[in-house]
C-alpha cells in the first residue's frame, strides 16, 4: 500500500513539474485553431451580406428585427435584431433562423434584460434606416451591403462590417463518408470543420463547424483597449505580426509578458479613447475567440458623402483619419454584440456595469493587507506568521492557506496532522481583529471515501466526456472530476458545501479562494477540458468554457452570502472569470514572477481590467515564481499598497518572504507601505462605494480623469486612484530618477509626502530613492485618511479622520467619505453609513451629508485638516458646527504652503463649516 502510494506520489510529482515547465508549444496559435485559421484568412473583397430592409418588423419600440442574407449561398437564413438600449447603448443579435441545432446564448452574465428606448426613425430610404436613440446615440443600417454605422453627438466612431469580414458559420450536416460534402459544397469539408487533433488531443466536433467573425472598427481613434486577460500592454498593440489576442481560460505556468496568448479569464470587452469621445464594444460570447487589432488609416473620402464631416476633427492632406480596425472570431455561440456610445470614460463605465454590474463595496477587511504563501505549513505557522506582525508592527487583515492545509487536496476538509483545531485557529486570529482565507479549487478527488465527491458522483453531478461518461481528469489530488454548475440544482448543492455543517472547521471568520477554476486539468489539451465535454443542457465545452470559472466562484459567492443568511458581505477570490465575475468576487493576475518585468506588466494588467468592469484585482506582491531580491520585494509592496487588491503570495518552492525577513531597514519599508495603504484606507473604502454606485473602478488610467489629455493615452506606467491619486510606482532596479507625465493643463499635482508642487501637461524628473513612492495628490481633491495606527483595519472603523484638502488652481477643491460597520449589508438594507462631500471654496471647507436617510453609529470625528497650496497663513480659523463654534489651532509652513488644523473637532457625522480669514 505505502509503495502504491509512493508511485502515486512520483507520478503526481512528475505531472506537476511538467505542468510547471510548460512551453508555449503546448498552447495553440490561430494556425493551430482549425477555426482561427479559417475565420482570419477570409477576406472577401465585397461582403456576400444584405439585410432585406422589406422584412424590418418593429417588434416593440425600440426593437427592430431583420433578416439577413448571405448572398452566395441563398439557404443560409440569418436573423438580425437591433435593440436600442437606454444608456446611449445598442445592441445587435444575429442568430440563425431555424438552425439544424440551436445557437448557445450566453446566461448569467447580464443582471437583467436590457431596457429598451424608443427608436426614433428619422430617415428610411431603399438602402438606408437611420435611428437616433437615448441622449446622444444614432446608427446608420446599410442594407446593400450590410454595414452598420454608429455615432455619438453627431461624430462617427464605429463601424461594423465596413471591412467585410462578418462571416457566420452555419450548423451543417456533416458531408457523407465519402467525402462527398452533404450540402454539394466543397467548403463545408474544409480541414478542421469536423474533427481537429491538437498534440495528443482529438476533438471530435460532433456538429461541425460553427464559428463566427466580424470586424468592428472605431474611426478616428488611435488607441484601444480591454479584452483582458493578457500580459500585454494597457492600449492593445496592432496584432499585423503576431497572433491575434486570444480569449480561452486556461491556466498557463509561467506566462510571458508582452504576448497576446490567453490567460486565465476573459472579458470580450473593447473600449477606444480620443479627446472627443469613449466608445466601447462588447460581444457577449463564452466560446473560443480571437482578436486581430489593427491600427490604420481611413480614407474618408471613400466614404458616403453623409458621414465625412462627423469625425470631431479634419482629417489629414490626403484625406485620412486614423482607425483601429478590429476583427472578432468566436468558435460558437451568436453574435451578441453590444455598443456603447459614451461619450465620456464615466458614461463608459456606467454604460458597461448598467448591463454586467458593478462590484459591490467589498468588506473593508478586504481591501487592506494580505499575507499569503503556498503554504502556510501547520496552525504554528499560522500563529508564528501572525506573531510576526505582532512583532514588527505591520498591519495585516488577512492569513491564507493555500492546497496544503487539506486533506490530500480534498477541499472542504482539514489535514488534522496540521490543522487540529482550526475553528481555534480562526478565533485566535480574530482576536487580533484578523481573518482566514483557505483555497477551493473546483476538481473534486475521485475518492470513494471522501463524502463530496461519493455524494456528487451517485447524484451525476459531474460533467460528462462526449460519450456520457463523467468526465476524468488530473489535477492536484490526481484522478479527479468537475461538478456541472451550469445545472442550477448542482450549483446549488455546491454552494451548500460552504455552510458551516458541511464545511467542517470552518467559521465566521474564514473566506475563500477559487483558483485553478479555467479549469486547469492537467492531462487536457492546453492544460484544460477538452471542447467536447458536455455540460448541462446538452451544452459542449466549445460553447459555454468561458463561463465556468465564473460559476464556479458566483456558487461559492451564494454559499458564503447564505451560511450568514444573507448578513455578512462574503470575499472570494478567482483566478478564472468572465464579464459579471465582477459582481461576487475580487481577480488577482495568477502565476507572475519574481521579476521586474513582471512588476511593471502588473500595471496594463490591471488597467485592461479595470476599464472592463473588473475593479476589485491585484498582483501577487514579490511575483509568485522565484525568489525577489529585498530591492525588488520592497518596490513591489510599494506599488501594490496603492492598487486595489493587495496580497503578497509566493510558490512553494520560493524562500520564505514574510515582510521582516529581509533585514532592518526592509521591513522598516515595507511597514511604511503597508501603513500608508491602511491610512488611505477611507478614501478606497469610498472609491469601492463609488464603484457599487456609479461603475468607477478605483484604479483608473489617466485618461479617465483627463480625457483631452492626448499625452496619456498610450500611459502605463502611471496610474490613479480615483480622481485623487497620481501613481508612478518604480519598477526598475537601478535608478534614481523617474520621468513623471502629470497630465491636465492647469492642474497642479502636490507630492503627497513633501507637497511639493507640479504643473500639470508637463513632464519632471523626479529623484527616487528607497524611500520614494512617487505619488501625488491633484489639486481640486480632498482625500480621508485614517493615520493612527492599528494592526487590523477593522479595529479603525470608528477612528478619527483626517482631511487632505488639495487646492487646485482658484483655491478650490472637493472630496467625499464614505463609511460603514465595514462588513454587513445594513449599509443596504438599514441605511447604516455615512456619506459625506466635501467642499473648499471662498476659504470656507465645508461638510454636507449626501444622503439624509443615511445613519451609522460612530464617534469618529475630524482630528486634522490639512488644507496644501494655501497661499497666506489665516489670521482666524473657526469651525462651526450646528450652534457649537471652535477656535482650533492652526501652523503655516510658508515654503510648502500647508496650512495644518490640529483637532478640529466636529464629529464626521455632522455639517461643519470652517472659514479660514
Ligand atoms: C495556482 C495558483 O495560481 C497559485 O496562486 C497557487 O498557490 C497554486 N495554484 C497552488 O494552489
Amino acid at each position: 500500500m505505502i509503495r502504491f502510494i509512493h508511485l502515486i506520489s512520483l507520478i503526481l510529482l512528475l505531472n506537476i513539474s511538467f505542468i510547471e515547465n510548460v512551453d508555449r508549444n503546448n498552447f495553440k496559435t490561430c494556425e493551430q485553431s482549425a477555426f482561427c485559421r479559417r475565420q482570419r484568412k477570409y477576406k472577401p473583397d465585397t461582403t456576400p451580406y444584405e439585410v432585406d430592409l422589406s422584412s424590418m418588423k418593429t417588434i416593440t419600440n425600440g426593437h427592430l428585427q431583420f433578416s439577413l442574407l448571405n448572398t452566395l449561398k441563398s439557404h443560409v437564413k440569418l436573423q438580425l435584431d437591433l435593440y436600442t438600449l437606454q444608456h446611449n447603448s445598442l445592441r445587435v443579435k444575429i442568430n440563425e433562423i431555424n438552425p439544424i441545432r440551436k445557437r448557445y446564448e450566453v446566461e448569467r452574465v447580464l443582471v437583467s434584460e436590457p431596457k429598451l428606448v424608443s427608436v426614433n426613425i428619422t430617415k428610411s430610404d431603399n438602402n438606408q434606416i437611420e435611428g437616433r436613440f437615448d441622449k446622444t446615440a444614432r446608427f446608420i443600417l446599410n442594407a446593400k451591403p450590410f454595414r452598420l454605422d454608429l455615432f455619438t453627438n453627431d461624430i462617427f466612431v464605429m463601424s461594423v462590417n465596413s471591412k467585410n469580414m462578418f462571416n457566420f458559420e452555419h450548423y451543417r450536416k456533416k458531408p457523407a463518408s465519402d467525402g462527398a460534402p452533404a450540402d454539394n459544397n466543397a467548403e463545408d469539408n474544409e480541414d478542421g470543420m469536423w474533427e481537429e487533433t491538437f498534440k495528443s488531443h482529438h476533438d471530435s466536433k460532433p456538429h461541425g463547424p460553427s464559428s463566427i467573425g466580424i470586424d468592428v472598427n472605431f474611426l478616428n481613434f488611435e488607441n484601444v483597449y480591454g479584452i483582458p486577460e493578457h500580459a500585454d500592454a494597457f492600449s492593445l498593440r496592432s496584432t499585423h505580426d503576431t497572433d491575434p489576442y486570444r480569449l480561452f481560460n486556461l491556466d498557463i505556468f509561467e506566462y510571458d509578458i508582452k504576448n497576446p496568448m490567453a490567460l486565465y479569464g476573459a472579458i470580450p470587452y473593447m473600449l477606444a479613447h480620443n479627446e472627443h469621445a469613449t466608445v466601447g464594444f462588447f460581444w457577449l460570447n463564452a466560446a473560443e475567440g480571437w482578436i486581430d487589432v489593427s491600427n490604420d488609416k481611413l480614407n474618408t473620402k471613400n466614404l458616403f458623402s453623409t458621414i465625412t464631416s462627423f469625425f470631431g476633427t479634419k482629417s489629414n492632406e490626403n484625406n485620412e483619419v486614423p482607425e483601429v480596425t478590429t476583427h472578432w472570431m468566436f468558435e460558437s455561440g451568436i453574435f451578441d454584440g453590444f455598443f456603447f456610445m459614451g461619450p465620456t470614460p464615466n458614461d463608459i463605465f456606467k454604460q458597461y456595469t448598467a448591463l454586467t454590474g458593478a462590484t459591490p463595496t467589498p468588506p473593508l477587511w478586504s481591501i487592506a493587507y494580505h499575507q499569503c504563501r503556498w503554504n502556510y505549513n501547520d496552525e504554528d505557522d499560522v500563529r508564528g506568521v501572525n506573531n510576526g506582525f505582532e512583532q514588527h508592527q505591520i498591519p495585516v487583515d488577512v492569513i491564507w492557506l493555500d492546497i496544503e492545509h487539506t486533506n490530500g487536496k480534498r477541499y472542504f476538509t482539514w489535514d488534522t496532522s496540521k490543522f487540529p483545531n482550526p475553528e481555534k485557529m480562526q478565533d485566535d486570529l480574530a482576536v487580533y481583529g484578523r481573518k482566514m482565507i483557505t483555497i477551493s479549487d473546483p476538481h473534486i478527488k475521485k475518492d470513494d471515501g471522501y463524502q463530496v465527491y461519493a455524494d456528487a458522483k451517485s447524484r451525476g453531478y459531474f460533467v460528462k466526456s462526449k460519450d456520457g461518461s463523467d468526465y476524468e481528469g488530473w489535477c492536484w489530488p490526481g484522478s479527479s472530476m468537475w461538478l456541472d454548475y451550469f445545472n442550477p440544482e448542482i450549483y446549488k448543492w455546491y454552494s451548500q458545501r460552504y455552510s458551516y455543517d458541511n464545511y467542517k472547521g470552518s467559521t465566521p471568520n474564514l473566506f475563500i479562494w477559487n483558483d485553478m477554476n479555467e479549469p486547469s486539468v492537467f492531462n487536457g489539451p492546453e492544460v484544460t477540458f477538452p471542447k467536447d465535454v458536455v455540460h448541462y443542457g446538452g451544452w459542449e465545452n466549445r460553447d459555454v468554457h468561458n463561463l465556468y470559472g465564473m460559476l464556479q466562484h458566483m456558487a461559492t459567492f451564494d454559499g458564503l452570502l447564505e451560511r450568514s443568511n444573507g448578513n455578512i458581505r462574503p470575499f472570494i477570490l478567482t483566478r478564472s472569470f468572465f464579464a459579471g465575475s465582477q459582481r461576487t468576487s475580487a481577480v488577482w493576475t495568477g502565476d507572475n514572477a519574481a521579476q521586474w518585468s513582471h512588476l511593471k506588466i502588473a500595471v496594463p494588467m490591471l488597467l485592461s481590467l479595470s476599464v472592463t468592469g473588473i475593479g476589485f484585482i491585484g498582483a501577487d506582491v514579490g511575483g509568485f515564481f522565484f525568489n525577489p531580491d529585498a530591492k525588488l520585494l520592497v518596490r513591489w509592496y510599494q506599488a501594490a499598497a496603492f492598487q486595489p487588491f493587495f496580497r503578497e503570495h509566493a510558490h512553494i518552492d520560493t524562500a520564505r518572504r514574510e515582510p521582516w525577513l529581509f533585514g532592518d531597514d526592509n521591513t522598516r519599508l515595507i511597514r511604511q507601505a503597508i501603513e500608508q495603504r491602511y491610512s488611505y484606507l477611507p478614501f478606497w473604502y469610498t472609491l469601492f462605494y463609488r464603484q457599487e454606485k456609479h461603475g468607477v473602478p478605483p484604479m483608473l488610467p489617466l485618461w479617465a480623469n483627463f480625457p483631452r489629455d492626448t499625452n496619456t493615452f498610450k500611459t502605463e506606467d502611471s496610474y490613479m486612484v480615483g480622481n485623487g491619486l497620481l501613481v508612478y510606482p518604480v519598477t526598475e532596479a537601478d535608478i534614481n530618477q523617474v520621468s513623471v507625465y502629470f497630465p491636465g493643463q492647469n492642474t497642479v499635482w502636490y507630492d503627497i509626502r513633501t507637497f511639493t508642487q507640479h504643473n500639470g501637461s508637463e513632464t519632471a524628473l523626479i529623484n527616487v530613492d528607497m524611500e520614494s513612492i512617487p505619488i501625488y495628490q491633484c489639486g481640486g481633491t480632498i482625500i480621508p485618511q485614517r493615520l493612527r495606527k492599528r494592526r487590523a483595519s477593522m479595529l479603525a472603523i470608528h477612528d478619527p479622520i483626517t482631511l487632505v484638502v488639495a487646492l487646485d488652481r482658484n483655491h478650490e477643491a472637493e472630496g467625499e467619505l464614505y463609511l460603514d460597520d465595514g462588513q454587513t449589508y445594513d449599509y443596504r438594507q438599514k441605511h447604516a453609513f455615512i456619506h459625506r462631500r466635501f467642499t473648499f471654496k471662498n476659504n470656507e471647507l465645508k461638510s454636507i451629508s449626501l444622503d439624509s436617510s443615511a445613519k451609522f453609529e460612530t464617534d469618529a470625528w475630524i482630528e486634522r485638516i490639512v488644507i496644501v497650496g494655501y497661499p497666506k497663513n489665516p489670521s482666524r480659523v473657526e469651525i462651526n458646527s450646528g450652534d457649537k463654534q471652535a477656535i482650533p489651532i492652526h501652523s503655516y509652513q510658508d515654503g510648502s504652503q500647508v496650512l495644518i488644523i490640529r483637532r478640529p473637532g466636529p464629529a464626521v457625522t455632522t455639517d461643519w463649516t470652517l472659514t479660514l480669514s
